[in-house]
């Protein structure tokens, strides 16, 4: 490969991008495609970073190919020569830059030959893959969006894996970067953990057996008590080290505080706005409701501001930041496993590394539970009850804030934690309606009425 691909090699790319499903700028038209970097790797493959420009807008895309352009991430060749980088240290140079792997911890003999590989997943907006190899097994993750700086499902791998004894989540085995030449910020390309074996998501048991057992079935309430104790354990976890920066919980000063609440109340402004116009392919019953929640912008933007005034000792921590029954694995025993560190994909990492408050992911998991029973009610489960959502969520929460007393990550006093919780329950109630807004329409009626009872609450 050359540092200027062949124009038919860019053609190829671009045609190749326009399929994937993990490419964001999808349906939008490609204004321009460069390619950046070309790294051969054996067997003809070779990594290209791939730089496209649609409507003014630039990003990077990580697509490992063939000499034809076609993507060869899910084949035996790529996904051995990944973790035999990983494993060996190894690097490959490009024009621009070079790939280069970092091991983790002990790395068990692997067994030579080609591995097997299965995807895994929906190939959203990354690419995982299982890969097997001998007894060994692997959850491989492509990240395909290239942005620079430390990627926190890298950070909090290494810090969980070399500085605590929390192993509620897969071990990390390692990771592949990008470093360019000139001397600027890495980009993590892939993850490699340790396959977790007969799991399946948090998501999908819980939903089998709200429709099968209802919302009190007791397999049901067990798994909430151990994702509260799940929970807790990851911050107790990402909070226990105050040797570490990046990871030492802080006391926010008044003018963190007062930050905090701000980017919460900016965040609920942008939201409102975006509602009050919620275009034409909606039902006008449910615009009108958009509308009317959008009517109270500045109730919701100074409930939120209010957040700075609430308990000033509670430190902020590091959080897993995107956390919801689909980033948890159960054991075929109901024993939860967390994965995916990565954060808010529509964040920049810097954002999805600061330091927040424990109940941005609390309240995360509580929306999920609420998202839980509502698409069971929509596919021939039991009727939803607002009810039935708070008892989840009230049962999740106690369970949580049990055992997390007197940590200094979480109010002291009773009402400032539930005043803070509903702060973020709100803030991630509106996030989702932005998403569900531009992503899946049909599910707006989720986050909407979230939004109005909140409203009419205290
Ligand atoms: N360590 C693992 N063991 C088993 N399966 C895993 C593991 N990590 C991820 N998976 C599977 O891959 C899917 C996607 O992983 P995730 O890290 O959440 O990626 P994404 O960024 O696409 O959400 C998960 O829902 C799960 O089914
Ligand atoms: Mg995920």
């Amino acid at each position: 490969m050359t540092a200027q691909p062949s124009g038919e090699f860019s053609a190829a790319i671009t045609d190749r991008l326009q399929q994937a499903r993990w490419f964001a700028g999808k349906g939008q038209g490609i204004g321009a495609v460069a390619v950046l970097d070309a790294i051969s790797l054996p067997d003809a493959l070779a990594i290209a970073i791939v730089e496209v420009t649609t409507a003014g807008e630039s990003s990077r895309y990580l697509m490992p190919v063939d000499a034809s352009g076609a993507d060869v991430t899910a084949t035996p060749a790529f996904a051995g020569w990944l973790i035999d980088t990983v494993w060996s240290g190894a690097t490959h140079a490009g024009e621009g830059g070079r790939v280069i792997g970092h091991a983790v911890g002990s790395r068990p003999r692997l067994a030579a030959g080609l591995p097997e590989v299965l995807l895994l997943g929906p190939d959203a907006s990354n690419t995982s893959l299982r890969v097997t190899m001998g007894d060994a097994a692997f959850a491989v993750k492509l990240i395909r969006r290239c942005r620079t700086g430390i990627q926190p499902e890298v950070e909090i791998g290494a810090f969980v894996t070399a500085e605590t004894s929390w192993r509620g989540t897969p071990r990390f085995c390692g990771w592949l970067d990008y470093e360019p030449a000139d001397g600027s910020p890495a980009t993590t390309l892939a993850t490699v953990h340790e396959f977790a074996a007969g799991c399946e998501s948090a998501w999908d048991r819980m939903l089998a057996l709200v429709r099968a057992e209802g919302c009190d079935s007791p397999r049901l309430l067990a798994i909430v008590d151990a994702l509260a104790g799940v929970t807790a354990e990851m911050h107790a976890a990402l909070a226990s080290r105050s040797n570490v920066v990046a990871f030492a919980p802080h006391t926010p000063t008044a003018a963190d505080r007062h930050a905090q609440a701000g980017s919460l109340a900016a965040h609920a402004d942008a939201v409102c706005r975006l509602i009050a116009a919620p275009g034409p392919s909606l039902p006008p019953e449910i615009s009108a409701r958009l509308r009317a929640v959008a009517s109270r912008r500045a109730e919701l933007v100074s409930r939120l501001e209010a957040v700075a005034e609430i308990d000033a000792a509670a430190a902020t921590i590091r959080v897993h930041g995107d956390y919801h029954l689909g980033q948890v694995l159960l054991t075929p025993d109901d024993r939860p496993l967390v994965i995916d560190f990565e954060g808010e994909p529509g964040r920049s990492l810097d954002e999805r590394r600061a330091k927040t408050s424990a109940c941005k992911d609390v309240a995360g998991m509580c929306r999920s539970l609420d998202y839980l029973l509502r698409c069971a009610a929509r596919d021939g489960g039991p009727t939803y009850a607002a009810a039935d959502a708070a008892n989840l969520q009230q049962r999740y929460v106690a369970g949580y804030a049990s055992r997390v007393s007197g940590q200094p990550w979480w109010p002291a006093r009773e009402a400032d934690a539930d005043a803070l919780l509903a702060a973020y329950v709100l803030d991630k109630a509106l996030y989702e309606l932005a998403y569900e807004l531009h992503n899946r329409p049909d599910w707006i009626e989720v986050p909407l009425a979230a939004v109005e009872t909140l409203l009419v609450g205290p």
